[in-house]
């Protein structure tokens, strides 16, 4: 694609849809940052370019949530959705419009689109059974139906697989099942539902994912789910459902999921119907425009399966590519609410400035679908090194002397053309990276720029020359071409930093930094009084906010417990998590030697016999039982306990008892339990 063309691309950019149940958090956040780098770049290369997104506000899990609350499901979209566009707006993030799949253009885009795929014969019905709460008047999908695992029977397990042995199953298998909303017990019931003929586009999907629209991970990805078959897609769900009705079929909604994408096409819609671009030119089937969605990769099937084959089959354009992301992780694990690294956009926001984590994600993107780690250490040094030791050392180095010497006027000729020159050539390259989403490297090569420009003013050391008589001119000249240098860097970071590029631009008097204004160079021209762009990040706030995270936490228990739904998939205050519990590894032990320990009166020494392995343990059950009594016997121990060091000895492991003060009972297990054998 030729960057240089004279006529402007016109280019529409997505970002995925955010549910409409939940805050921002720093995850999302690497989606829309790194869509807004480059819709910002387009737009700087003058490119006619238009980024829109919207609330996903529809779905079962949006209804029972503002329920629970106690409002109406348009009250919580509408709240959420203040909430969500303000957290943007704080991170940079610049949409052209902000909209909502709850909309009337959303209804008329989904019934047109609906409507054409079963005009064209796409549309299928069939009754399916289905697990309904009777209590509740509700169909219940898997994930709201909670019974005993019936492979391994462990309780409280979801309705399509096990946490604790991973089996999948469906709801029905589930031994004695209840639904998670009313705790009730569900009963079969049959309805009819509608279904989106995918296997029709199967050949229409694999010419379309071959010819360049998808990364090359995520083709490898389609391959597979090509070979082993596409499915009919369910896009009915009964009522209740916060949603929109099909048009022909009364009691019956969309699914989420059909009208989640057609999201797109509203809010592009709602931003020409406001300000006379024209719709058409963009969506029509055979349009030149070119649009891009950016995803992450847990919705690539909705995004390179469903969506162009919607579009396709409804007579529409489909996308110029999916681009899609990784997952971020921090300091190399998943966000973890425990760990206070689920870090909401607003509590970051509190602390940290904005500004950082753009540029660190930039630093840290790739055009491919890898996951991103924010390894807290490494994005403080990096942030500190390179925009604040790099980037804006080379401004504050040079503006005094250009204030003092040049009256606040840089030099009328440039010292070192050759030097400035290389600066704007190396424009072109980086423009590449930006529009292959190479964002790292663009920044690589932008910092290397600044390393070079640090190089130039140490070398000359205006400092030096500034103290002795008659060499003011070439200080001046010196520092106007460091600040020439600055304003190329900012030209080129301005997509990542847009707050400190525009704090910039009014230091450097100038109208603009955007791609093409950098060929011009300052000579004899005014520049403001500096001021500090940006403060080096302090890690006592990183740690500040991490210490609030956990405190978002346990205000969301607080929510759920006020609310004590039944939605509370979180382990509340108190409660520890399956995950938690299963890292206990509980085991059956022969006591095969008991003694007294010299000087502790409380204590006993065992060794305990694990069919093979032994462990010594010291066990404060002394008062209950004599040595002789024990040994023999079988218990449960800790097995996996962390080996304590004691003034006696180490222990490896605890035993189990019930005990209160008056008395100690150890546990032990009926006949037949075997040394070794597992707990559970
Ligand atoms: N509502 C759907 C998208 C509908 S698009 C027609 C959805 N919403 S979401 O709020 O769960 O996620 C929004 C986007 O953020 C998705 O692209 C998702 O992949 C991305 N991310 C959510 N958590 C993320 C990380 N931890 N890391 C990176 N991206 C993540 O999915
Ligand atoms: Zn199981």
């Amino acid at each position: 694609m030729s960057n240089n063309a004279s006529a402007p691309r016109k280019i529409l950019v997505t970002s995925a849809l955010p549910y409409a149940n939940g805050s921002i958090h720093l995850g999302h956040l690497l989606e829309y940052i790194q869509t807004d780098i480059w819709v910002r770049f387009q737009k700087s290369r003058g490119n006619e370019c238009y980024y829109v997104c919207a609330d996903d506000a529809h779905g079962t899990a949006i209804m029972l949530r503002a329920e629970q609350e106690g409002i109406s499901s348009e009250a919580l979209i509408e709240r959420v959705s203040k909430e969500h566009q303000d957290d943007f707006a704080t991170f940079g993030v610049a949409f052209d419009n902000y909209h909502s799949t709850h909309s009337e253009e959303n209804r008329y885009f989904s019934e047109l689109i609906y409507t054409r795929l079963r005009d064209a014969g796409h549309i299928a019905t069939r009754d399916i059974e289905q697990m309904y709460d009777p209590v509740k008047g509700l169909f219940l999908a898997d994930r709201f139906i909670k019974g005993t695992c019936p492979k391994c029977k462990t309780p409280d397990q979801y309705g399509d697989n096990c946490e604790a042995c991973g089996a999948t199953y469906t709801p029905a298998e589930l031994i004695d099942p209840v639904s998670a909303i009313s705790g009730a017990t569900p009963e079969v019931r049959s309805s009819t539902h509608y279904f989106f003929k995918l296997p029709d586009f199967a050949d229409f999907l694999k010419r379309w994912t071959r010819s360049g629209h998808v990364q090359t991970q995520i083709g490898n990805k389609l391959q597979e789910w090509f070979e082993s078959g596409l499915n009919e897609w369910d896009i009915s769900r009964d009522a209740p459902y916060f949603g929109f009705e099909i048009p022909d079929a009364p009691g019956k909604y969309f699914y989420v999921w059909l009208d989640a994408p057609i999201g797109y096409l509203a809010s592009f819609k709602n931003l020409c119907d406001r300000t006379g671009i024209d719709f058409d030119t963009y969506w029509k089937k055979d349009s030149e425009a070119e649009v891009y969605h950016f995803i992450g990769k847990d919705i690539v099937y909705f995004h390179a399966l469903f969506w162009p084959a919607m579009l396709h089959g409804a007579d529409f354009r489909t996308p110029s590519a999916v681009n899609c992301h990784g997952f971020v992780t921090v300091n190399g694990a998943k966000m973890s609410k425990s760990r206070g690294t689920f870090i909401k956009a607003a509590t970051y926001a509190e602390y940290l400035n904005p500004e950082y984590l753009r540029y660190y994600f930039a630093a840290k993107l790739t055009s491919r679908v890898d996951d991103l780690d924010l390894n807290l250490d490494d994005f403080a040094a990096r942030v500190n090194a390179d925009l604040v030791g790099k980037v804006i050392n080379i401004a504050s180095r040079c503006a005094g002397f250009v204030k003092k010497l040049g009256e606040g006027r840089l030099s009328a000729h440039c010292a070192e053309a050759e030097l400035v020159a290389r600066f704007i050539a190396a424009g072109d390259g980086i423009a590449e990276d930006f529009e292959a989403r190479e964002f790292g490297r663009a920044v690589r090569k932008i910092m290397e720029l600044a390393d070079e420009a640090n190089t130039y003013i140490a070398e000359k050391e205006p400092w030096v020359l500034a103290k002795q008589e008659g060499r003011e001119q070439e200080v001046l000249d010196i520092c106007s071409v460091g600040i020439n240098l600055f304003r190329q860097l900012m030209v080129y970071l301005a997509p990542v930093v847009p707050a400190m590029a525009e704090q910039s631009r009014e230091f450097l008097k100038l109208d603009t930094l955007d791609w093409h204004s950098r060929h011009h160079v300052l000579l004899d021209h005014d520049i403001a009084k500096f001021k500090p762009l940006m403060t080096r990040v302090e890690r006592d706030k990183i740690d500040a906010m991490i210490e609030a995270s956990k405190e978002d936490l346990v205000e969301e228990q607080k929510l759920k417990e006020a609310a004590r739904g039944p939605l509370a998939d979180e382990p509340l205050a108190g409660e520890i998590a399956f995950d938690d519990f299963a890292k206990v590894d509980l085991r059956i032990a022969r006591i095969a030697k008991a003694e007294y320990v010299e000087g502790a009166d409380k204590l006993l020494q065992l060794t305990l016999d694990l069919g093979g392995e032994t462990r010594n343990v010291f066990a404060g059950i002394r008062s209950a039982y004599a040595p002789e009594a024990l040994e023999g016997r079988l218990t449960v121990m800790v097995a996996n306990l962390a080996p304590r060091k004691m003034r006696f000895g180490v222990s490896e492991g605890m035993v189990l008892a019930a005990g209160s003060g008056d008395g100690i009972y150890l546990l032990s297990p009926d006949a037949g339990a075997e040394p070794g054998q597992r707990v559970r």
